[in-house]
């Protein structure tokens, strides 16, 4: 069993850690160093799609790394065609260019709008819109779509980007108003980080409409929200809009770092070879871990079943905390609270739930998808328990 690192770490001083180390997971358990067992509710920040050890997984994993590790993209990778071609038929008709993380994923959005505006247009379209309250990566394209002050200011000077009020359709049309410069809007379909905001119905038409009056590109962030999470494969199903680019990353390896960007043909065109690429990009084991993913959450009945499980885990969650306060879709909930998440996470910690933060004061609950219906009772249970404490 590894013992959690001895005193003084070696390691930069980036993250706010515990001191818990967990050791083993199986399902939706994490056990740590100490032999405690917890309900695992935020599945590392929304990326064990599948749990832990999950038996699919964890074979796709093993037999991939017996057969090839590793070969560069001088080469065919037979999973990166097979896995390209499971995200066309998951989402939307176009090509997916692979990467590591979500980060990176933005960061290629963010050099295809380049691209659309130098090749596409002339250079005549340079301005790229975001929102107020997002987070798109921390990489330095990434973070020049980030509103947060907190992110961005230490790293300054960022590149030139709007910030606009998040679900805000008279801003939209304002911003809009002289608009044939616009080279793209980057936008979450639910902000994960920003306190699990939900637009308001008729927000994500309108920027599509907008957008594409304008042949500006809607770049659809689900790195947090995709991969079924929702309640849908992805979460702009549920606004009846179809993106020209999708970023993804987290929840598709399940637990195996890989991102990816899916976007139509017209725009994936753009792309040559050699403009772009990374070694790791689709490598063959990342991608095995990947069809393993798709391959469960396509099956009849998981999205349905991610959908039920949102459903009880809602209510429950209204019932305890009142109505108005709980937001969110399928397995991806905010609860507001009244001051910073971190003694409720360490109340719940103590009572053996993995629960986490996001912005405005909101606990974040994002379990792996398998979660059972008696799993979420005890989700519930250890959560009322944790709120009695605080
Ligand atoms: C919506 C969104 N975009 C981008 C990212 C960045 O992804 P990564 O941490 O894999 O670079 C995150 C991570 O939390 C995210 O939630």
């Amino acid at each position: 069993m590894t013992e959690p690192a001895a005193k003084p770490s070696a390691l930069f001083q980036n993250y706010g850690r515990s001191d818990v180390c967990f050791v083993r997971g199986e399902g939706v358990y994490l056990s740590d160093s100490q032999g405690r067992s917890y309900l695992d509710a935020f599945a590392g920040v929304a990326v064990s799609t599948l749990g832990h050890g999950h038996p699919r997984l964890t074979q796709a994993i093993s037999t991939q790394a017996a057969a090839l590790l590793h070969c560069s993209n001088y080469y065919t990778v037979s999973q990166q065609e097979d896995l390209g071609r499971a995200i066309v038929d998951a989402a939307f008709p176009g090509r997916v260019l692979f990467c590591n993380s979500g980060t990176e994923a933005n960061e290629a959005a963010y050099k295809l709008l380049r691209l659309w505006g130098n090749l596409q247009h002339g250079g005549k379209k340079t301005r790229i819109i975001a929102f107020q309250n997002g987070f798109h990566g921390r990489t330095m394209g990434s973070l020049s779509v980030t509103a947060n002050p907190k992110y961005r200011e230490p790293f300054a000077p960022l590149a030139a980007c709007e910030f606009l009020p998040y679900g805000d359709v008279a801003a939209l049309d304002a911003a809009f108003a002289n608009a044939s410069d616009i080279a793209g809007v980057f936008v979450e379909p639910i902000q994960g980080e920003g306190g699990v905001i939900v637009p308001p119905a008729g927000f994500f038409a309108r920027l599509r409409d907008l957008c594409s009056k304008h042949q500006a590109l809607l770049v659809v962030d689900e790195i947090q929200t995709g991969f079924a999470r929702t309640g849908r494969l992805f979460c702009h199903q549920h606004e009846g809009i179809t993106p020209d680019i999708m970023t993804m990353a987290k929840g598709l390896g399940g637990g195996v770092p890989i991102g990816a960007v899916l976007a139509t043909e017209a725009v994936a065109s753009l792309m040559k070879p050699g403009m772009h690429g990374t070694t790791f990009g689709g490598n063959p084991l990342a991608c095995a871990a990947g069809l393993a993913v798709i391959g469960e959450i396509t099956k009849p009945g998981f999205v349905a079943s991610v959908a039920a499980r949102g459903e009880q885990l809602r209510s429950g969650l209204i019932a305890l905390t009142g109505a108005g306060k709980v937001r969110g879709r399928g397995l991806l909930i905010g609860v507001q609270l009244a001051e910073e998440p971190a003694t409720l996470v360490k109340a719940a910690r103590d009572e053996g739930l993995i629960v986490g933060p996001s912005g405005n004061n909101t606990l974040r609950i994002a379990p792996p998808l398998i979660i059972s219906a008696a799993q979420i009772d005890e989700l519930l249970e250890k959560l009322g328990r944790a709120l009695k404490r605080v």
